[in-house]
This record gives C-alpha cells, structure tokens and sequence, in this order.
C-alpha cells in the first residue's frame, strides 16, 4: 500500500467529496432518527496543510486554498456545515488543519449518532484510532474495505450513509468498488451510499459508472468537476461522486453548488461541473 492521503488532503477531490458528504449528513439530521456513518476508507483523520507531504505536493492550494474568498450567499448557505467544520479547528481565517471524511462527519453528527472509520493502513489505522480514542460513537477498524462493508451492515439503526472512497492504485479497484456497492446494497438497500472516482486519461471513470449504472439503483446521481485536461500520466484531472438513494433535496442543493465550485476549481477556463441522475427517482 503506497497510497498515503496526508499528499492529497483538500485537494479539489477533497473539496467536492466533503461538501457532498456534509450535505448528505446534513439531510439524515432532518429526522431525529439517529444514523450511522461507515467509512471503509478513511484516512487518519486531521491533516496538517503545513506538514512535509502536503508542502510536497501543494494539492490543497488548488483545492481549499481557492475556497478563501466567499461564494453568493445562498452558495455559503449550502456550504455552511463544512466550513463550520474547517473554522472549528483553526484559528482565524487561515487554514492549517483540514478535516478528513471520518473528522467532518463525526463534527456534523449528533451525540446519538455513530460511526465506522475502517482504514486499512496499519499506521495510518493507529493514527486515526488514536485520534478518536476519547469519542464513544466512534468505533475504529482496520481491515479491507469490502470485509468492512460484509461485516457491519446493516447498522442497527437502519439508517446511514456509507462512504467507499478508494485510492485506486490496485488494478483491480473499480470493479472492487462497484462489487463492494453491489455487496452493501443486499445488506443494506436503503442506505446512502457514496462512491468517489477519479477523472483521468483512462477509462476508470467510465468503468465505473457504467457498473454502477448497471446495478439500476433508484435515485443514482453522478456529481462531476474537472478542473484540467486530462492528458497521458497528468493525474488527476478531476473527480467525481456517485450517490445510491440519493437524498431527495440533495440534487437541488448540488445543481446550485457544482456549477460555483468548478468555476472556482478549474484552472483558466477548464472548470466544469455536472449533476446528472444515472438512474432517475422512481
Ligand atoms: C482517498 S484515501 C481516504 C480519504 C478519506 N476518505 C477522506 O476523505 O479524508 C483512501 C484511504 O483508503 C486506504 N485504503 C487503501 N486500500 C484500502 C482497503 N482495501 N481497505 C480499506 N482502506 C484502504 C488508504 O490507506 C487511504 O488512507
């Protein structure tokens, strides 16, 4: 496993798939039903923006760091929650420390709620255990993803979303991550589930969402930003979000969203975004 996301952390990908993710938890908190959140990929947690891997690579400077300046009020409005999160843990405007998937969420759930932070990564599944050590509702775990997804769903609260969010450097992970959705969706069929995917010069995107479309889910919404070409070993030329049972309020708050955060994400004028249901509503 060479995959270590304190290089990526706030990127553009980051950026997209946290204000999704915090729209997601936003909506479940509208009923007083608690949730669980199950991360089969989570990371360690807290990223430091001024450490070694993330000076090495820069990434969040086009991701978070273009987030300074203020969008349209009703844009801030939807992207409350997740700024919120960011403000919590720095001083003053500047921003050191940015919030993983399993630090975003547990600030957004209530005290009833619970979450599943499985990370694979035996330093880094350390690292986050000690990071939630003093949190009861967090439940911290180290094993493949897909066993994870196998072994704790259905939550017992019957509710969730469930975050498959894989580093792709095994061969093998697009059809992991559309199996691993197949798998969670017999446990667990009316959970939200999140599946992040790279845009590049190869066809792991397309792979992806043709599988996933094929799984013929209700309510499927595909959420895309590129931010540059994609050329031949150029990386990541943007990323998109692919959600199963989508809440239903979450399509007009992405319609508003993507569209504001791709201008600001593109570089010159490549951003572009797309909200896009691959399987409508029924
Ligand atoms: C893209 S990062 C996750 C970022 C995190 N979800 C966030 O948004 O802050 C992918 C993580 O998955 C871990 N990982 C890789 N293969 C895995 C597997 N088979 N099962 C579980 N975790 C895995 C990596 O170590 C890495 O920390």
């Amino acid at each position: 496993m060479n995959y270590r996301h304190a290089y990526h952390a706030g990127n553009h990908a980051d950026v997209l798939k946290h204000i999704v993710l915090a729209r997601v938890l936003e909506h479940l908190k509208k009923k007083d039903k608690p949730f669980r959140v199950i991360d089969a990929h989570a990371g360690i947690g807290v990223y430091d923006l001024g450490g070694i891997e993330a000076g090495k690579t820069g990434e969040w400077e086009g991701g978070i760091g273009k987030l300074v300046e203020p969008f349209a009020p009703e844009i801030e409005a939807l992207i409350r929650p997740y700024r919120d999160v960011i403000a919590t843990l720095n001083v003053g405007d500047s921003i050191r420390l940015y919030p993983g998937s399993p630090e975003l969420a547990l600030r957004l759930m209530r005290m009833e709620d619970r979450m599943i932070a499985n990370e694979l990564h035996p330093e880094d599944a350390i690292t986050l255990e000690r990071h939630f050590i003093r949190d009861f509702r967090v439940d911290v775990t180290s094993m493949d993803a897909e066993t994870c997804i196998k072994a704790k769903l259905p939550p017992p609260e019957r509710r969730g979303v469930i975050l498959i969010d894989p580093p792709y450097e095994v061969k093998n992970e697009p059809e992991k991550a559309v199996r691993m959705l197949a798998h969670g969706l017999r446990r667990f069929a009316q959970g939200v589930f999140l599946l992040w995917y790279p845009i590049k010069d190869d066809d792991t995107g397309a792979s992806i969402i043709d599988g996933v479309r094929d799984l013929g889910v209700a309510a499927t919404l595909k959420v895309e930003i590129r931010v540059r070409e994609a050329f031949a070993a150029g990386g990541l030329a943007g990323s998109g979000l692919i959600i199963l049972n989508t809440p239903w309020t979450l399509e007009r708050d992405l319609e508003a969203i993507v569209p504001a955060l791709a201008e600001r994400l593109g570089l010159g004028n490549w951003g572009h975004g797309a909200v896009e249901w691959l399987v409508p509503p029924k």
